[in-house]
């Protein structure tokens, strides 16, 4: 819902003084000030692309991209509104992703069929890789050799052995920017959480839930040119399957919000519902062990697509992150969903029993094995932007309004919302860091540390064992043993 509600300004203080249950005005300034403390990233965020700017028509990266597909054309329709950047340059084995590729960013650019062609251009600074996955590394590394900045969309790299060539490689080039396409790294709603764990807001992160749940699942493109290709998600040659489609956003946001990589996972997938011929699993339930006792619990299935996080306000996927003094419900937002956080602090502990009838009560309750309600849950609170917090230089109008604001997100009518698009921001941050040589949020130990993670977890599914992550530093390295065949359960 947009904010072109007409808002009574008086309203909040009104309700408060009428509803002494909802939240007060003095809760309101609490929220602000603990929320203010987690929006510490945001003026830098935001003071980014007015740098930019102002460099922008001189100083444009000169960009090609490989792959114009769906999320090509995607980045392509966001690109067209960033002017640190002018695509000169597309390629695809189609020329109907091509056309469609022109149409979204507008111009003329330069087209090609081979990548080796477009890498060969001397126009072209940038390249952004938007292939299927198992063409990520061929074309990153041809890439970087050629001297190109990188943005690479996940999950990273296909194979283990890639993994490693890669870090050698980027090591070898510090000054070629290396950006993975984990957007949720540039979302302010993401950022506010990780500030609101550093602060304590949240005590102890032990546990993150996660799941992307889709109803229906990925479906068989039919009748197309070259159906193995149109439909390589739903195919081992060239896909990680959901692990690498869904999960890698969320393991990425897992380890980011925890500051720590797993040790080890095990997991189930089969295939059980989707019998057209694919051999990905369309089944998967996975668990990772962090050091000092933390978990991610990740699932991913095909026929139901209910999330219960942020009141079952939102379906498909979110992030559960669970502290010992409060939780965070998180899901990203596209172009027509914004980005929704809530916070839910731990309730108190249970008042002591003074009285002694009631304390024998529950005594003996407790002895029946009755199950005991727990204490009520506490009403949740938005995770606010910027723009919602007090600043202390507000007008007696913006104070009311953001009063009014924060009253509208505690009753659920509204919701806070990012500025900015969060693919917007890893856009623009790309361009700036290929200019200053920044070091992009999402850059290459992010993007590899994820797809470790997805490729251990295939393998723990292939082969039905718990996958300790130190194995990947033997993986894919001279005289490692070949990967067992995959299971091929379900
Ligand atoms: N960050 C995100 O949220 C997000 C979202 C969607 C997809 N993605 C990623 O983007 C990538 C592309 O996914 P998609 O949905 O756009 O797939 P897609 O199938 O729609 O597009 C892939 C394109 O690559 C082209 N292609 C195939 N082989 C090629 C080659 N040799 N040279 C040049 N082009 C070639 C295809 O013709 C196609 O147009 C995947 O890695 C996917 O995981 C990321």
């Amino acid at each position: 819902m947009k904010a072109e509600i007409v808002v009574d300004f008086h309203l909040p203080l009104r309700l408060h003084m009428a509803e002494s249950k909802d939240l007060t005005r003095r809760d309101a300034v609490k929220v602000a000030g603990a929320a203010s403390l987690a929006a510490v990233a945001a003026p830098v965020l935001e003071g980014a692309p007015a740098i930019i700017k102002a460099r922008a028509a001189t100083n444009a990266v000169k960009y090609g991209m490989v792959g114009t597909g769906s999320r090509g054309n995607y980045l392509l329709k966001h690109l067209k509104g960033i002017d640190t950047g002018t695509c000169v340059a597309i390629c695809d084995i189609t020329d109907d992703a091509m056309d469609k590729a022109v149409q979204t960013i507008g111009g003329k650019p330069k087209r090609y069929k081979d990548w080796r062609e477009l890498l060969a251009d001397k126009e072209v600074e940038a390249v952004f890789v938007t292939t299927p996955l198992f063409l990520h590394f061929p074309v990153t590394k041809d890439a970087l050799e050629a001297g190109k900045h990188v943005f690479c969309e996940k999950s990273m790299v296909f194979k283990a052995e890639e993994v490693h060539a890669l870090r050698a490689l980027a090591h070898a080039r510090p000054k070629q920017t290396l950006q993975v396409g984990l957007q949720r790294r540039y979302s302010g709603m993401y950022q506010a959480a990780r500030q609101m764990i550093e602060k304590g807001l949240l005590g102890e992160i032990t546990y993150v839930q996660a799941q992307w749940h889709r109803n229906p699942g990925w479906k068989m493109k039919k009748d197309v040119p070259n159906p193995r290709m149109a439909n390589w998600r739903l195919f081992r040659e060239y896909s990680g399957g959901l692990v690498a489609e869904l999960a890698s956003h969320q393991i990425d946001v897992a380890d980011w919000m925890l500051g720590m990589t797993p040790e080890s996972v095990m997991g189930l997938g089969t295939r059980d519902f989707m019998h057209d011929g694919r051999d990905i699993y369309d089944n998967v339930q996975l668990i990772y062990k962090y050091p000092k006792g933390r978990r991610l619990v990740w699932t991913g299935i095909s026929n139901s697509s209910h999330w219960a996080g942020v009141g079952g306000a939102r379906t498909e996927m979110g992030e559960m992150i669970m502290g010992t003094q409060g939780t965070v419900h998180i899901t990203i937002g596209d172009d027509n969903n914004k980005p929704i956080g809530m916070w839910f602090r731990e309730p108190a502990p249970p008042a002591q029993v003074t009285d002694a009838k009631k304390a024998g009560e529950k005594k003996e309750a407790y002895k029946a094995g009755a199950t005991m309600v727990a204490a009520a849950g506490s009403r949740p609170l938005p995770i606010l932007m910027n723009k919602d917090l007090m600043t202390g230089k507000e007008s007696f109008l913006e104070k009311e309004m953001k009063y009014a604001r924060l009253w509208l997100y505690q009753k659920g009518i509204l919701v806070p919302e990012e500025e900015k698009n969060p693919v917007d921001i890893e856009l623009e941050s790309f361009f700036n860091d290929c200019r200053t040589g920044g070091r992009p949020r999402a850059d290459l130990e992010v993007g590899l540390q994820d797809s470790i993670a997805v490729i251990l977890s295939n393998l723990a599914m292939d082969e039905g064992r718990p996958v300790a992550f130190s194995e990947i530093e033997k993986l894919g390295k001279p005289g490692a043993a070949p990967a067992k065949p995959a299971m091929r359960r379900g």
